[in-house]
């Protein structure tokens, strides 16, 4: 897999969790279901400011964008994880952090793929690849332990 097919993936993986927290009103799924979003939407982003905005950046000026949009929702991302699922705000929170999400992966699903496939080959995009899995795997095993 090059490095636009795992991203994609990943962006695919999150739009189901989406939909999954969203279709239940169990207090203690939402949490679970959020836990998961909060450890994905880490590593993913985390290893892409590692790995992929820098390798796109000189032909992205826009790349700038992507991290300030990456930084706040980090700050939403934490706002979510110290409140309970029960809250009234809960869900409306969750939403503006899947609207949130679903304008950047756009955003990067189209500018940024499309910079990839005019500067990168095949070989390059899929040498990044291999950076970005072990780069996430180092994050997510930081953040168990
Ligand atoms: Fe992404």
């Amino acid at each position: 897999m090059n490095i636009l097919e795992i991203i994609y993936e990943d962006h695919r993986k999150v739009d189901t969790l989406f939909m999954e927290i969203e279709n239940t009103s169990d207090a203690k799924k939402r949490e679970e279901f959020f836990a998961q979003i909060y450890k994905d939407l880490t590593a993913h982003s985390e290893a892409e400011e590692e790995v992929v905005y820098p390798a796109i950046r000189a032909q992205l000026p826009k790349v700038q964008h992507l991290y300030d949009e990456q930084a706040q929702m980090k700050q939403l991302l934490e706002t979510i994880k110290s409140s309970n699922g029960s809250d009234a705000s809960f869900m409306t929170r969750v939403k503006q952090l899947k609207e949130m999400v679903q304008h950047h992966v756009k955003e990067e699903e189209g500018d940024m793929f499309n910079k990839f496939r005019q500067t990168m080959n095949e070989a390059q995009m899929e040498q990044l690849s291999k950076q970005f899995k072990e780069a996430k795997s180092r994050i997510q095993q930081s953040m168990a332990s």
